[in-house]
């Protein structure tokens, strides 16, 4: 049973490095190209010094969206949007436990509202905001980068973490995803994946470059490479 939970490995594109002005075009070909997810980041110039978009842009990208919707949530406070964006098409809604002043509440609310709940580590973050919470969570975000911003360079210290993060849901018995986000590159991914991540969010790496397959495809052949390091280790 143990095996399952590491039998798939998802690429997951951030929007945030896609052309704002042709959003609904982007996801339909981020996802022809292999995407696994479509990363929504969510900022509210009050958590993050930086400022996206809502449950109305959600909503209008979910027809185009034929892979669940991730959304990552960077606004404090949170509560108030998981219903709006749990109505406007998120299959998977997560937060910051810095951005509520009740993180069980906000969790139960999230799975409440019918979606995958997630709870996102920044680098500094410690592990122990996992203690009470981790056997109702469906997905731990562990942060590569300092949240704000796309196209920051992925910190390596977040690599144990992602080891140690590994270990405890492993420990859980149940399927819990375990996502790295920022700073993800075809060169680091191997790393990443070989630390015990399944689940990979890429922004600039793949919208960046402009060829969408190849940028997937080397993300997820270096980090199936990284995962078969793994397992031998
Ligand atoms: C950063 C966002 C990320 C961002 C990643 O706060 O949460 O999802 O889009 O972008 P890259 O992959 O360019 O670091
Ligand atoms: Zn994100």
């Amino acid at each position: 049973m143990m095996q399952m939970k590491n039998s798939t490995l998802r690429i997951a594109p951030s929007l945030l490095s896609a052309d704002f002005a042709r959003l609904g075009e982007e996801v339909t070909a981020v996802i022809e190209a292999g995407a696994d997810l479509i990363h929504f980041d969510v900022m509210d110039n009050h958590y993050v010094p930086n400022l996206t978009v809502g449950p109305l842009v959600c909503q209008a990208i979910q027809r185009y969206a034929t892979v669940p919707i991730d959304v990552h949530l960077m606004v404090k406070p949170v509560d108030a949007l998981i219903p709006m964006f749990a109505e406007a098409g998120a299959s998977i809604i997560s937060f910051h436990p810095e951005a509520s002043e009740h993180v069980d509440r906000t969790v139960r609310l999230i799975s409440a509202s019918g979606c995958k709940a997630g709870l996102v580590l920044n680098p500094a973050t410690p592990l122990q905001v996992l203690d009470h919470v981790l056997d109702q969570l469906d997905l731990v975000l562990l942060m590569s980068v300092n949240p704000g911003f796309g196209g920051q360079s992925f910190i390596e210290s977040v690599l144990p973490k992602i080891e140690a993060v590994r270990r405890r849901i492993d420990a859980t018995g149940r399927e819990i995803w375990l996502e790295i986000d920022g700073g993800v590159k075809a060169d680091n991914a191997e790393r990443i994946a070989a630390a015990g991540a399944d689940t990979l969010v890429a922004g600039s790496a793949v919208f960046g470059g402009g060829r969408y397959r190849e940028a997937i495809a080397s993300i997820r052949s270096r980090a199936l490479a990284g995962r078969q390091a793994g397992a031998v280790a």
